[in-house]
């Protein structure tokens, strides 16, 4: 490998200001640099656990696409990670001279705010929405706010503030879309292909300059915290202060955040997130889609990654159970070596996966279901929205000509300690007319896989439960014989 340039400080853009920071703590983060060093207080601290939206703030990144901005997390999102990219606060809104900015003005008029403790964070979130869509609809705007909490103003009334803010003034016309070609130059500019490195010792961070450079860094520093989104990690500092350092940051590095698809295989680089797999996966793969809008908000979308969820080893992480009954296969990587093997075999015991030493998740390589194949994916939680999965069942079947049962893999998450699959009641259905009777004796067999748990999301008998029912869904919805009701709120209303 060519010889790595180091740098010793992060830059990027704070507001409208160049941001150089040579000391900078491997778990400090950006909301309590806003607040505490920066004074911009007008970010919020509610939870500082990414659930509660009160602490969004705009992040912009050059892509392949551009200049893209997403809301945030502050609270969990660590300063040294924002190298390259341009930080937006709710302090840098403006609107023309004397008025505020068209989505202040919407909340302002349509009674979005009382105590508004949450307003600026909600604020963000529409701002995200209005450059990327002026006219949303009111799935998107449910979407958009998803990980935005109020406990005041019934959400109805920034509802009526978000439907409204175009005719306040045009998306065209704001300061970041008029700014965002000199932006774009500066973020460029910005871009030197370096490795960061600041601290010493065991205090220190780096951010690697691509995806051989991480290679080589965690070859040298096989203890480190690997970051990419910090979703997960970022509450292991604020909730459980645990000690992070030395961090690498992997968040946006070249070569680990591609998505690209070949001969039906599509591969998601470890780096790639879920805001960025989701137009790919939801059409190629559909039930992904519906998934994909139940994982987290939009802030957590927009920063965690497929691989984090994979590499953190949950077992009610949402994407390995519907990747296993795909067949996803998963590239380990060492050094210069890579191991490919099948994603099922990673998950090994509870907080146990198959990965050595020095060696990192590179990428995850998914089957798109071949046609006349049938895939599904149910996530059961007490919420619709960013909660986390009380189990979650994923089904792949592929019938034979004469209707019985030719392949079926279905794997389950909240079900035991690991994601994982339910063999004894594949090897129930295999071979058999794929008939409501043939599915009722499989789910018999459902004690013989799993052994569930009762904790705070659900019962060991209500998981066991909802299990079975799954697959009796699936059956329905594959065999035409009954309708699956599927509730959301946009159609309840
Ligand atoms: C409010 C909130 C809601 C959430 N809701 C959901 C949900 O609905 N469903 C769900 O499944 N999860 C949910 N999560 C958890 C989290 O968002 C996911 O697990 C996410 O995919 C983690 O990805 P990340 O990039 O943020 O990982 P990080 O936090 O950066 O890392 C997670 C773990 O993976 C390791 N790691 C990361 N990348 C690599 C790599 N390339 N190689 C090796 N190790 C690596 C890290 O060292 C760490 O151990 C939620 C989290 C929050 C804060
Ligand atoms: S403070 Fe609640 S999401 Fe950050
Ligand atoms: S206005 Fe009080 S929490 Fe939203």
């Amino acid at each position: 490998m060519a010889k790595v340039r180091i740098r010793n400080e992060i830059r990027f853009i704070l507001n409208g200001r160049d941001v150089a920071l040579s000391s900078v703590a491997p778990d400090a983060t950006l909301l309590d640099w806003l607040r505490l060093d920066r004074s911009l207080r007008g970010t919020k601290e509610g939870c500082a656990e990414g659930d509660c939206g009160a602490c969004t703030v705009l992040v912009g990144k050059l892509s392949a696409g551009g200049l893209v901005y997403e809301s945030v997390n502050a609270c969990i999102r660590f300063l040294g990670s924002l190298d390259g990219t341009h930080v937006v606060t709710v302090e840098h809104l403006r609107g023309p001279p004397g008025q505020l900015h068209p989505v202040q003005q919407a909340m302002v008029d349509f009674h979005g705010s009382q105590c508004g403790f949450c307003t600026p964070g909600f604020v963000m979130s529409l701002y995200a929405l209005w450059m990327k869509s002026p006219d949303p609809s009111n799935e998107a705007i449910e979407k958009a706010l998803q990980g935005n909490l109020c406990r005041c103003t019934g959400y109805e009334a920034i509802m009526r503030a978000a439907r409204a803010i175009s005719s306040y003034g045009k998306a065209a016309k704001d300061p970041l879309a008029v700014e965002r070609r000199a932006i774009t130059a500066r973020l460029g500019a910005m871009h030197d292909g370096a490795r960061v490195e600041i601290g010493a010792g065991k205090d220190r961070l780096v951010v690697p300059a691509n995806v051989d450079d991480f290679a080589a860094v965690l070859d040298k520093e096989p203890g480190a915290t690997i970051v990419a989104g910090s979703t997960d990690v970022g509450l292991w500092v604020t909730k459980h202060m645990r000690d992070i350092s030395p961090v690498i940051f992997i968040g946006d590095l070249d070569g680990l955040c591609t998505i690209a698809e070949d001969n039906g295989v599509i591969t998601i680089g470890a780096g790639v997130t879920y805001t960025e797999a989701f137009s790919t996966l939801a059409k190629r793969i559909p039930a992904m889609g519906p998934l994909f809008d139940r994982i987290g908000g939009e802030q957590v979308r927009n920063m965690g990654t497929i691989g984090g969820n994979i590499a953190n080893g949950s077992p009610i992480g949402d994407t390995p159970p519907p990747l296993i009954a795909l067949g996803a296969r998963l590239t380990l990587r060492k050094g210069k070596k890579r191991r490919t093997i099948p994603l099922e075999t990673f998950f090994i015991a509870y907080g146990k996966q198959d990965r050595q030493s020095r060696e990192f998740v590179e990428a995850v390589h998914v089957l798109v279901p071949p046609k006349g194949t049938k895939f599904a994916v149910h996530k059961i939680t007490k919420r619709r929205d960013e909660d986390i999965t009380a189990a979650l069942g994923a089904f792949f079947l592929t019938l034979a000509k004469d209707g019985t049962v030719a392949d079926v893999r279905i794997a389950y998450g909240g079900m035991a300690a690991i994601p994982k699959r339910a063999s004894a009641v594949e090897k129930a259905l295999l071979g058999k007319p794929w008939t409501e009777q043939t599915v009722e004796t499989a789910m018999a067999k459902y004690a013989d896989d799993f052994t569930p748990l009762t904790d705070m999301r659900a019962s060991a008998e209500y998981r066991a439960l909802a299990a079975r029912n799954l697959l009796l869904r699936f059956f329905a919805e594959t065999s035409g014989t009954r309708e699956p009701i599927q509730v959301s709120r946009h159609e309840a209303a």
